[in-house]
């Protein structure tokens, strides 16, 4: 009798669980929703009824906490309406500040919509629990919120293909939890911060293609679990921090499209990195002649930069080269033969003052 009890009982509480959202976090919701115009699915279709944990599209709640824990809205997903219909998601509005009134929230995803403007609103970064800040994909704009950094459990922030100005707040170098970061294609402007180093979690860091200037902080080598470090197509300067090639894991490094100067750390040569972009620089001197079996580079791009002397014949003792880029240099003397020149085109050694061998025209 007493187990039978018991069980009634755990049925109900499942039950009253299941059927349960809180009245303000639907209200938000309905905010939310009501700031968005999404003509061609009609995703919000499904936010009516009371229950906004259950059939209530990219909404997710908290088992424990019965509150909203996920908002999950992706305009090019695997999700079948997008196949149906032939054509990937779009959406107008804004994002409504509403949302931060979903004090539970771990995780938000509002990606790839194309037509969502506005600003990321600034209420954002005092959700205590956000894990997940994804707005990939739309057409947001203004700045990073200010106070990002109080989001201490952070992993991922992604806000790539926007259209987001200003600086990088310095309070980013506190995200102590951040994994991955993408800015990828925005209009930020301003310095990397300082203690950026400090992101000691921080695995892929993808700043590409923004107006980012001033120098690389050699504090960055101090992320040791960073394993892909983007900052092409900005307008950085300065010289190449040489503590880049010490890095235990970093194994892309793309720096192409910048205004680095100085002259190319040896260390780079001879480091975890597999790919290497320093296309499109001001790099001046001779190429160091260190490589060695720690070398092996699928991809390694150095040309339109201002590199002299002759190729390395250490270079043959890398254990592996796919793709080398030499030209556009000022490079001088025969192209070393053997591997892994016998595979290179002559394109990879075009544009150079006077180099000469296979597969250029004899010496
Ligand atoms: C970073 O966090 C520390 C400790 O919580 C705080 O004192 C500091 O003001 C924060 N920095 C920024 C720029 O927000
Ligand atoms: C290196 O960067 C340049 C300029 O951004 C780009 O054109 C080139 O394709 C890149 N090289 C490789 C090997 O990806
Ligand atoms: C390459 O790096 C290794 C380990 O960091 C070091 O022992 C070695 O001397 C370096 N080789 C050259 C040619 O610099």
């Amino acid at each position: 009798m007493g187990a039978f009890i018991y069980i009634v009982a755990m049925l109900l509480a499942f039950i009253a669980a299941g059927n349960s959202c809180p009245p303000s976090d639907r209200a938000a919701l309905l905010a939310f929703k009501a700031a968005l115009h999404e003509p061609y699915f009609d995703i919000f279709k499904s936010w009516t009824g009371n229950d906004c944990c259950h059939g209530w599209y990219g909404v997710h709640c908290d088992p424990t906490t019965r509150q909203v824990a996920d908002i999950n809205l992706r305009g090019e997903s695997e999700d079948p309406i997008f196949e149906k219909a032939h054509r990937t998601g779009f959406m107008t509005g804004s994002i409504s500040p509403a949302i931060c009134k979903l004090e539970r929230l771990s995780g938000i995803t509002i990606a790839d919509w194309k037509g969502i403007t506005g600003t990321i609103p600034t209420c954002i970064s005092s959700l205590p629990f956000l894990r997940i800040l994804d707005l990939i994909g739309n057409k947001l704009s203004g700045e990073i919120p200010i106070d990002i950094g109080k989001l201490s459990r952070l992993t991922v922030l992604n806000i790539a293909d926007n259209q987001i100005t200003g600086r990088m707040p310095r309070s980013m170098a506190n995200l102590s939890s951040l994994m991955h970061l993408d800015l990828r294609n925005n209009r930020i402007s301003g310095t990397i911060p300082i203690n950026f180093g400090k992101l000691r979690m921080l695995s892929r860091a993808l700043l590409s293609r923004n107006q980012i200037y001033g120098q690389i902080p050699s504090s960055i080598s101090y992320i040791y679990r960073l394993s892909d470090l983007d900052l092409s197509l900005n307008k950085l300067s300065g010289p190449i921090p040489a503590s880049l090639g010490k890095m235990a894991v970093l194994a892309t490094l793309n720096l192409d499209g910048n205004l680095m100067t100085g002259t190319l750390p040896a260390t780079l040569l001879n480091s975890s990195i597999s790919i290497l972009n320093l296309s499109r620089n001001a790099l001046e001197g001779n190429i160091p002649d260190v490589f060695g079996p720690r070398s092996y580079f699928t991809a390694i791009d150095l040309s339109y930069n201002r590199l002299k002397g002759t190729i390395p014949k250490s270079i043959s003792e890398a254990s592996y080269v796919g793709h080398l880029d030499l030209s556009h240099n000022h490079l001088c003397g025969a192209i070393p033969a053997g591997s892994p020149f016998d595979h290179l085109e002559a394109s990879s050694f075009t544009y150079n003052d006077c180099l000469c061998g296979k597969p250029l025209r004899a010496c």
